[in-house]
């Protein structure tokens, strides 16, 4: 009885699509006070599936053509929850692990075909497990042509951006702390890739892009992008 009344009220926050949050050209995204109206809280995450780890680390290749279904809310929301999610019993540690648990990663989404969700840019907050906007409007394309034009990136139904901010690792680390960042991101990306399999849907590593460019389509200055992963099912 209490898990149908958790899950009608999820379903009431999912009817309210967001609307456009303030300031979307603005550079602080990662600290900005969000209205709740502008928040889509993201379904519970499944913690255990039937599929096994060997199956998917077996069948993970990269993927860059997609059918036109949507990516679901909840199947979106499963794939942050791999790269970021919050899994420690302290309510701190994540999905992927962190030199010196600083969490400098910063996840955000380019959504375009997504139940539930209307076309825009996201933050992801691993903390409430919820989608930020950031801005409204379909910015795939944007996407692509950022990605050094990249064509296919435009037909996924959406995007993980994954970015970080440096001095969070440096401020313990010094200048090692880059190369920390640098493979958190190849973590939470095998993270993505892997729990894609599992849901048979398909991904790819995109690096080649502007960081400039990606940096104006997400609204923030503060981090560097450091991957972009298109998802949608494989065709
Ligand atoms: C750091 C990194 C950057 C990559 N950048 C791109 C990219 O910009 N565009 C692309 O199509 N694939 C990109 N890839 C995917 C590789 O081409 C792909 O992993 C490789 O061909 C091996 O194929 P597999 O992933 O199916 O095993 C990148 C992969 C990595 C790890």
């Amino acid at each position: 009885m209490r898990q149908a009344i958790v899950l009608a009220l999820v379903l009431v926050a999912m009817l309210a699509v967001p609307v456009c949050a303030e300031d979307p050209e603005g550079s602080g995204v990662l600290t900005a006070e969000v209205a709740s109206s502008d928040v889509m809280p993201l379904p519970e995450p499944v913690r255990s599936g039937v599929i096994s780890i060997e199956y998917v680390i077996d069948h993970r290749r990269s993927v860059r053509a997609f059918t036109d279904a949507q990516v679901t809310i909840k199947d979106l929301g499963q794939l942050l929850w791999a790269a970021q999610g919050i899994t420690g019993e302290d309510g701190v540690k994540r999905a992927a692990p962190s030199a010196g648990a600083k969490y400098p990663m910063e996840i955000f989404v380019v959504a375009g075909k997504v139940t539930w969700l209307g076309p825009g840019v996201y933050h992801y907050r691993p903390e409430s497990h919820d989608l930020a906007i950031v801005k409204k409007g379909d910015f795939r394309q944007a996407l692509s042509d950022a990605a050094l034009s990249q064509e296919w990136i435009m037909s996924a139904p959406v995007s993980i951006v994954i970015t970080g901010v440096y001095e969070r690792t440096m401020e313990k680390y010094g200048e090692r702390g880059t190369r920390y960042v640098h493979i958190e991101a190849g973590a939470v990306a095998e993270n993505i890739y892997l729990q894609a399999v599992a849901l048979k849907l398909g991904t790819t590593y995109v690096g080649a892009f502007s960081d400039e460019d990606v940096k104006a389509i997400l609204g923030a200055d503060d981090v560097a992008p450091l991957g972009i992963l298109p998802v949608g099912a494989p065709r």
